[in-house]
């Protein structure tokens, strides 16, 4: 099958379309999928490059010279099932997250997947998982947000962020979107009560207060962020693509947990995981017509390096897929 291979860190192009074996069979509790789509996300960029350096103290490997397949975002049908899945059969259509999913085929566990939305294209299932699980959690487990609550969701025309800005409306909040230019239009579309451009404004300058911030980009400093926030609101910190190269924005969501007990308002970070019930939920707002994902421009898996490039070079309201 093909397959897109990462045998070192690096940029983009160490990044191949290989020829490489079909998974032999799925495990248990494991589905094989014949992939249809899969997305890319600052993730994909982070693993490739083994940025920050914290990455390569996790299994992908102090040089990430084993070879392995990329991607996580996967849409497709099931092919087979292994020993104990009883959610899915072969013939059926599905999306959620594995590892290796840059791949024509993927084993993937019954617990990270769920039926894929109808009326959505595979493309568009794909664009879910990772960035919509991330929007869902944060809003709702890290954040607890209520109907009524201002809330601000800095990042609002990324993948995460498009996501998080339609889940606040459901939820009943007041949101704020930031974002720059290129995406205003598609923020409001999602539903944003306000558009902010960090370009031209500082969402954070102190006039106006939320009772949830949502930090997905621009890594701007805790104090900046604080300034945001009423006195007893909530901080998510999600993401952020320019901390350092050892650490990346952990140091920053570290010292706002360490700060959390101290202070009167809530500062917390987001690990965020892709679970059968979560994708569940997500299925039924997009069939309900709650949710939209916003494809921005869909490449054939060859060019999954000029995918991340693209992604990494910013403008890109909504997500990028990869259709096989
Ligand atoms: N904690 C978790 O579990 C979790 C899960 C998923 C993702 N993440 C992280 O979350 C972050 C965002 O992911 P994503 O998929 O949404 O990325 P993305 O698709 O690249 O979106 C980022 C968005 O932020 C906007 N932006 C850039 N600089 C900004 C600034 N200074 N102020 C406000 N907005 C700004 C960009 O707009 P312009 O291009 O127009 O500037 C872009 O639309 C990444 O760091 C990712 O690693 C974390």
């Amino acid at each position: 099958m093909k397959a897109i291979v990462h045998t070192s860190y690096g940029p983009p192009d160490v990044l191949r379309l290989k020829e490489v074996a079909k998974p032999a069979k799925p495990g248990s509790g494991e589905v094989l999928l014949r992939v249809h789509a899969s997305a890319v996300d600052p993730g994909v960029w982070h693993v490739t490059a083994g940025l920050p350096y914290l990455i390569r103290a996790t299994p992908y490997g102090l040089r990430g010279s084993k070879p392995r397949v990329r991607g996580m975002d996967a849409a497709g049908v099931v092919e087979a099932v292994g020993p104990g899945v009883t959610r899915f059969r072969p013939g059926d259509e599905v999306y959620g997250t594995c590892d290796g999913a840059f791949a024509e085929y993927a084993c993937v566990k019954q617990d990270q997947l769920a039926s894929k939305p109808s009326g959505l294209d595979f493309a568009e299932a794909a664009a879910i998982p990772v960035s919509g699980c991330a929007a869902l959690q944060a809003l709702r487990d890290a954040g607890r947000v209520r109907a009524e609550q201002r809330v601000l969701v800095i990042g609002a025309s990324g993948g995460v962020g498009g996501f998080a800005v339609q889940l606040a409306k459901a939820f009943g909040a007041h949101v704020t979107g930031v974002c720059g230019s290129a995406g205003a239009d598609m923020v409001r579309s999602l539903g944003a009560d306000e558009v902010l451009d960090y370009t031209r404004e500082d969402p954070t300058d102190g006039t106006r207060r939320y009772d949830l911030v949502l930090d997905i980009a621009g890594n701007r400093p805790l104090h900046r962020l604080r300034r945001a926030l009423t006195p007893r609101g909530t901080l998510v910190i999600v993401g952020g693509e320019s901390g350092g190269r050892w650490a990346g924005g952990m140091g920053r969501t570290l010292r706002a947990m360490m700060l959390s007990p101290f202070v009167g308002q809530r500062l917390v970070g987001l690990i965020s995981s892709q679970t059968h019930g979560d994708l569940r939920l997500l299925a039924e707002l997009v069939e309900a017509g709650t949710v939209k994902p916003v494809v921005h421009r869909t490449y054939p898996l060859a060019d999954v390096p000029d995918a991340i490039r693209h992604l990494r070079g910013g403008q890109v309201p909504g997500k990028i897929t990869i259709h096989l």
